[in-house]
């Protein structure tokens, strides 16, 4: 069984889904620990709920990032992680950690990467009229949003589509694709080999990628 540690920042929405599939065993694995920069994400009241170890790591508290990576660091180093889920932690975490954990860390992020990195994802979407939108979970390097491509979920824009009906739609498919992602990489079935993307027994491979379209 693989052992996981979720970084958050915020709400923790998805968290609980990995919670729930964990616990479900569609996930072969445990959550060891919940990381938050934010001492008041409400992410590590629903890590209580389910008795999960959790543990604030305060950005503000570090002179730097290179010093507040070196205490997420230590922190997981003492836990044996195999997988480091970045799930809506809004931190971006600099070279010496990505690289000490390479094919180890995945983020989600909500565009259809390498479009949209950064932050408005969703308004961007409506202000440019787009007609599809998703999201991208990736293997994490140091820079913002990119990273090796794993896995990609795409929904129709719909013509009169409010902001807040789109942000939901999008919730939902992250609650899907990225829990199932993690199972696929907890039996290892997707691993990353020289920086590439491997995945064994898997359908919807698109130029390299697993793709799939939801209607929602
Ligand atoms: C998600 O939409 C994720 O894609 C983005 O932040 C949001 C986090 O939501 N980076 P939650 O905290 O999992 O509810």
């Amino acid at each position: 069984m693989k052992r996981i540690a979720v970084l958050i920042s915020g709400s923790g929405s998805n968290l609980e889904a990995i919670i729930n599939a964990c616990n479900s065993n569609s996930i072969n694995g445990k959550i060891v620990c919940v990381i938050s920069n934010n001492p008041d994400a409400y992410g590590l009241k629903r890590s209580e709920k389910y008795n999960l170890r959790t543990k604030v790591i305060k950005h503000g508290d570090y002179l730097n990032r290179d010093n507040f990576d070196a205490a997420v660091d230590e922190y997981l180093a003492k836990l044996d992680i195999d997988l480091i889920v970045l799930a809506g932690f809004m931190r971006v975490l600099g070279k010496k950690i990505t690289e000490k954990y390479n094919g180890k860390i995945i983020n989600l992020h909500p565009s259809l990467l390498p479009l949209y990195p950064g932050l408005n994802t969703h308004k961007n979407v409506i202000i440019n009229k787009d007609k599809i939108h998703g999201i991208s979970i990736h293997y994490v390097s140091a820079k913002l949003d990119a990273g090796p491509l794993i896995a990609q979920g795409i929904i129709k824009v719909k013509g009169d589509q409010n902001l807040d009906e789109l942000i939901e739609r999008i919730h939902k498919i992250e609650h899907m694709l990225l829990p199932e992602i993690i199972g696929l990489i907890c039996n290892e079935n997707i691993t990353l080999k020289n920086n590439k993307v491997s995945y064994k027994e898997i359908d919807n491979i698109t130029n390299d990628i697993l793709v799939k379209n939801y209607e929602i």
